[in-house]
Formats: structure tokens, sequence, C-alpha cells
């Protein structure tokens, strides 16, 4: 397997990753955004460069956080919109050296992820409010309704370079990354007069980042063409797995906040609730995709004590699920109401946003299941084949090709429960009576 496929097949398996937004917003605490919402000039957004000093910081505590809740690979953003750099670049002071921080602080981070066994990513804004050769655009801090943007000294192409070089650094010095996450393109045609492949030179930046990091794995706002190595659906849920124009699934990661905002706020409060942030990861793997889970660490350097609460909270229902997770994808069979399927192999998981009462008829798995139990305590789950007879009037289903669970009356003490079935392999199931089960049968 080349580099790249071994990296994909990893990605994939892994499922979980930690977002990490992070910069000079941080002190600001009021969204990674606030620079273009209050309309900052450089000079007035300079008070969070000149303070930055995280002194709490300590990589490893986040390291543990995010394998603690069952995270396999972080995503940390080395520079956001605003422009300012995690590492010592070499190209611009308006980086953490500078700051009364005064060290660089993405080595660490990266040491300490990967000591603790997480892959490592990194989060490229390829939009930059503080670059003197940046274009204003409509979605620029220094954009003022009805008037023309001064752009006379600006050059975009002084720009892409500084940026070329920048990309250069992080993919150089930082040992093997696994995907380069950059944000963002929009239409330069559309009403924010944005920025587009040209603008950053999209092919031939990809061509200098697969030569330095020939596994890595790109995204997909670039603004190019070409099949994007995944794609990011951004805080919303997809309907379906993705798929291209031919119908082609596609590698994807949904990328989700705890709150409303990717930075640190310290005001927002539409924190989601453990059993939807669950909800989130097992939804994304049983449609074929990862999650990507964003924590915004403070100004001192923590992360917010109300995303640890719910890290916490995952990763204790992973310790006993996260087999429903790695390694799984969508099934082809059809769940039960409020339930969802991952599928490994012959394991199907069943997921329980809601326990019934006494039973669960799964369709199309007449025959089909060889055990049954709970994920939770690896008790047996009794597997019901037997036929009730026609008793429609009574709402009770028959026909053919179901089979039904005998559940427990107590809902397993846990967030979500999840019953493991372990499915015949086809050997063992041909000969079978029913057709319609075997075709059934997934591999
Ligand atoms: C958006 C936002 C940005 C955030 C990103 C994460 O593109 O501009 O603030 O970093 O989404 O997906």
């Amino acid at each position: 397997m080349s580099p790249f496929e071994t990296n994909k097949e990893r990605f994939v398996g892994n499922r979980f990753g930690m977002f990490i937004h992070w910069g000079l917003y941080a002190m600001g605490a009021r969204h990674e955004w606030l620079k273009k919402a209050e309309k900052m000039t450089s000079e007035e957004y300079q008070k969070y460069f000149d303070h930055f000093d995280p002194d709490l910081y300590a990589p490893t505590a986040w390291a543990k956080a995010a394998k603690n809740a069952g995270m396999k690979y972080m995503v940390i953003t080395t520079k956001h919109h605003e422009g300012f750099c995690l590492w010592d670049s070499k190209v611009t002071d308006y980086n953490a050296t500078n700051t009364p921080y005064g060290k660089d602080l993405l080595r660490p981070m990266v040491d300490a992820f990967r000591a603790e066994g997480l892959r490592v990513c990194l989060y490229f804004s390829l939009i930059d409010w503080y670059h003197e050769h940046y274009t204003i655009d409509q979605m620029h801090p220094l954009a003022r309704a009805g008037e023309e943007p001064a752009n006379e000294n600006r050059d975009m192409a002084k720009y892409r370079s500084y940026m070329f070089e920048q990309v250069r650094e992080i993919m150089t010095n930082y040992g093997e990354i696994d995907m380069l996450w950059v944000d963002f393109s929009f239409d330069p045609a559309g009403p924010f007069a944005g920025k587009n492949k040209d603008d950053w030179g999209s092919e031939e930046l990809v061509e200098m980042i697969r030569e330095l990091q020939p596994g890595i794995m790109i995204n997909n706002r670039l603004g190019l063409d070409t099949a994007p190595d995944f794609v990011t659906p951004e805080q919303y849920q997809a309907e379906f797995w993705p798929v291209d124009e031919d119908g082609n699934r596609l590698v994807w990661e949904a990328c989700q906040t705890f709150s409303g905002s990717w930075g640190y706020h310290r005001d927002e409060d539409s924190w989601k609730d453990l059993r939807t942030l669950l909800w989130l990861l097992i939804d994304s793997v049983s449609k074929g995709g990862n999650l990507l889970l964003n924590v915004g660490p403070t100004g001192r350097g923590e992360l917010d004590y109300r995303a640890l609460d719910r890290l916490e909270g995952i990763g204790s229902w992973m310790k006993s699920h996260s087999r429903s997770i790695y390694g799984c994808t969508a099934s082809d069979y059809t769940p039960p109401p409020n339930c969802s399927y991952t599928q490994n192999g012959n394991r199907l998981y069943l997921h329980f946003y809601q326990w019934p009462i006494r039973m669960i008829k799964l369709d199309g798995l007449k025959g089909m299941i060889k055990y049954a139990q709970l994920l939770n305590d690896a008790s047996e789950i009794i597997i019901d084949e037997k036929d009730f007879g026609q008793i429609q009037t009574e709402g009770i289903a028959f026909g053919e090709n179901f089979v039904r669970l005998q559940l427990p009356p107590n809902r397993p003490p846990v967030e979500i429960p999840v019953i493991e079935l372990f499915l015949r392999d086809e050997k063992e199931i041909s000969g079978h009576s029913d057709d319609a089960v075997a075709t059934n049968f997934i591999d």
C-alpha cells in the first residue's frame, strides 16, 4: 500500500478526532471571527498579541483529555483567519515567539499528542486578515459597506508566496502530518467577492504539499475541481453518506463544535449535551464518516471546563463502546426507529437513542444472527425468531424476514446502549432456505 492509502485507511478506521481552535481570539473570548464581526483594524487587535501569555499551557494534559475521550487524531489551527501563527514562522514576526509567552506553541503540542499515540494533522487558514498584501474582500475586517476596498497597495501574488513559505514550514518541520485541513475558498463572483484556487495557487500548492508529505490527505476547501481526499460538512449532520457527481461515496469527516463557537467563547451557552455529542459520533460512523469535535482552549492555555466535562462523558461511553466506532462503517441493513447501525465485517452494532419496552424488531435479519449481547457488559440478549402469528389487530408486525430481540426491562446504565450482533458468515448461511436473507448479507 502507498503511504497515502495507508494513511487513508487509518484515518477512516480511527473515526474520531479532536479539532483545536487556538489563537489570539481566545483572549477576546467571543468567537474566532471577532476581528471581522467588530470590524477591528490590526492596530486595534494588537492588544491580544501584546497580552498573549498562556502560562498554564500543558499540551500533555490536552493530549490525555483527547485520548481518554477515545479520540485518535488531532487537528490544530496553526494559523486562523486572524493571521497569527502558533509556530515559530521565519516569514513573519506575527507568531507566538514574539508574544509575552515567547515560545513556539506548536512543537510541544505535536510532541505531546504523538507521545499519547494520537496522529497529528494541521489546519491552515488560506484567509489572512493580518498580512498587508492579502487583498480586502467583503469578508475582511476592513471591508466597509458601500465602499470600494482600498487594495491599491496590496498584491495577492506577494501574499501567495508568503503563504507558500508558511505551508512549506509546517509541512517540513513537524514530522509526518496525516492531513492538511485548509480553510477556505469562497466564490470570487459571489457577494463576498471571495477568493478561489487562482488566488491561492491551489494546484501548485497541492503539488508542493504532496512532495513534502507523500502520504498526506488534503481537504476540499482549496476550490479545486479535482476530487478532494475528503470532504468536510461543517456544523450540520450530513443526511446521507456524501457522494460525488457520479454517486461514488466520498471519504468524509463531520466537523462540529461543543457550542456555537470554534474559538474559546466565555459567554456562549448553547453547549451540546453528552447524548447529542455521542449521537453526532455514532450518526457520522453510521453514514461512513468521521467526527472531528472541536475544543477552544482559553488564553491561559487550558481546555474549557465545559469541554473537559463533555470529553469525560464521551470517554466513559467509549471505554466500553468504542468497538462500535473504530473500524466501523455504514450498514446496508435498515435500523429500527430511534436506532442507528454501524457495522464492522460480520458484527453489526445496534445503538439505542431510546430504550424500547421488552423487545425490538429487526428487519432483514431472520436467520442471520448467531449471537447477541449488550456491549457494555457482554450480557446475552435472547434472539426470538418465533412466529407470533397474524395479530395485526394488536399492532404486532408479522411477515417473513425479521427477528425480535428480547430486551431487559431496565435500560442499561449507559448514555446510549448498544447491542452487538454477531452475524453468521456467508458459508454458514449458504443453503439457507430463504434467498432473500442470503442476498442481504454484507461482507
Ligand atoms: C469556518 C470558519 C472557521 C472555522 C472553520 C472550521 O470555515 O471560518 O472559523 O475554523 O469553519 O470548519
